[in-house]
């Protein structure tokens, strides 16, 4: 290939010299275009959740786009925007009646944080604080990092973003002070929502905390007025071994933001669901109580398309069946860590498994990250390590083989690379 003019994401140029082209996707790997295979053992960043090009996600969109390709979504609607909105209220939990989409995880977080503060402000009662995790990650806008841990990713733009209260991470054993601390910062009526990843914090480590948690934050939000806002950007489409990882709390927040496993991974679209008291706040012959929210993309009708085939394919396959095979896969393949010296605090939550490697640079930035990778690339395996943390996040449609495989790997680099305590 001539040189390249593309800048990519999350990527130091200066680094990494030689980015490897990708000609074709299929199931669970990544073709190069020297002929070569790559297991995708994290989703192509936890998008693709039956495989790469699922047949009835492409029938889809082509059939979509032999009538209709994008239309303006204000006063306008189309066929598969609506019958979506109606399959995502029916999957979602209960209360949650009405759709707003948009293109990215970011974009609905945005959307969610919108609709928070107009709430509060169309029915009168104006509040202004939003409460966050400890370590949470919700997209790299301004909105999204402001309500996202700080650090070196945003270390840059902190000027522009907005102060949060956060609350602890509820670290095993410590999970009262996260509640007490929510209980605290939500006692003024002063904050609009709190934001959670459900169960499992993502880039921040993939951090794992029990259900009875959210169950408690959601009774917390309640008694003060303050919505919650669930983002199940990368918790939904079964990667907690439920639809929704909300259902393992058995609540149903306020605002729930759902991208990446929406389409199956193809193709972007997101959805922000919303209960029918905010939509109500902004319903009025008022014109400034409108939610003012719009993008050039929103509700693409081949996006909208696909994501319907991925709804009937979770209805017409076994695919909870394979959610559960592969999140009984990886538990039974953490065991094999819990005595390696190399290795700490092996964590699994459906079909996420991760585990800590010992060593002496831990940290996002850390030089082992990189190394990690090129090591699990020379191998034809894309695992895409958080810093010292190494995880699995892969395509529901991996075999049992595929995975020993990865173990196999995993140990070898602790081997490699890791330090005994
Ligand atoms: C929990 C969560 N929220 C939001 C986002 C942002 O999504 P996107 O990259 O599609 O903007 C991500 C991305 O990884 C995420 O994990």
């Amino acid at each position: 290939m001539s040189q390249s003019q593309v800048w990519h994401p999350f990527t130091q140029h200066a680094l990494e010299p030689a980015i490897p082209e990708i000609v074709r996707t299929e199931g669970a790997y990544l073709h190069k275009a020297d002929g070569t295979r790559i297991l995708d053992a994290i989703s192509s960043w936890w998008v693709v959740t039956h495989g790469h090009r699922h047949p009835r996600i492409i029938k889809a969109i082509e059939t979509a786009a032999a009538s209709l390709d994008q239309i303006i979504f204000a006063g306008f609607t189309h066929e598969p925007a609506e019958r979506l909105a109606r399959a995502l209220v029916g999957l979602a939990p209960a209360g949650l009646d009405w759709v707003f989409y948009s293109d990215s995880g970011s974009t609905s977080v945005e959307v969610a944080l919108k609709m928070a503060l107009g709430y509060f402000r169309n029915i009168g009662a104006p509040r202004s604080r939003i409460v966050v995790m400890e370590h949470s990650y919700h997209g790299d806008t301004i909105g999204t990092m402001s309500v996202g841990a700080r650090g070196v990713f945003n270390a840059a733009y902190k000027p522009l973003l907005f102060e949060v209260d956060t609350i602890p991470f509820p670290a095993a054993g410590h999970e009262q002070e996260t509640l007490d601390r929510f209980e605290a910062v939500s006692r003024d009526r002063r904050a609009a929502a709190l934001i959670v990843e459900p169960l499992v914090l993502g880039a921040g480590g993939m951090l794992m905390y029990p259900a009875w948690v959210l169950a408690e934050l959601k009774k917390i939000a309640e008694a003060s007025g303050t919505l919650l806002i669930a983002d199940e950007v990368m918790t939904g489409w079964g990667r907690t071994g439920t639809m929704f990882a909300c259902e393992q709390a058995s609540i149903s927040p306020d605002i729930l933001c759902t991208s990446k496993g929406l389409t199956g991974g193809v193709i972007p679209l997101a959805a922000t669901l919303a209960t029918d008291a905010i939509f109500q706040a902004h319903y009025s012959t008022d014109r400034k109580k409108t939610f003012f929210h719009s993008s050039s993309y929103t509700a693409n009708p081949m996006a909208c398309a696909a994501a319907l085939a991925n709804v009937e394919i979770w209805q017409d396959e076994p695919v909870a069946e394979r959610v559960a095979a592969l999140s009984g896969m990886q538990t039974t393949g953490l065991t094999r860590f819990r005595d390696n010296p190399y290795f700490a605090d092996c964590r699994a939550t459906g079909t996420i498994a991760a585990l800590d490697l010992r060593t002496g640079s831990a940290g996002y930035l850390a030089d082992i990250g990189p190394k990690l990778r090129a090591f699990f690339l020379d191998r034809g395996l894309l695992v895409r390590p958080l810093g010292n943390v190494l995880y699995l996040l892969p395509p529901y449609c991996i075999t049992g083989n595929e995975l020993d495989g990865l173990y196999d790997a995993i140990e070898e680099a602790g081997e490699r690379f890791g330090s005994r305590p």
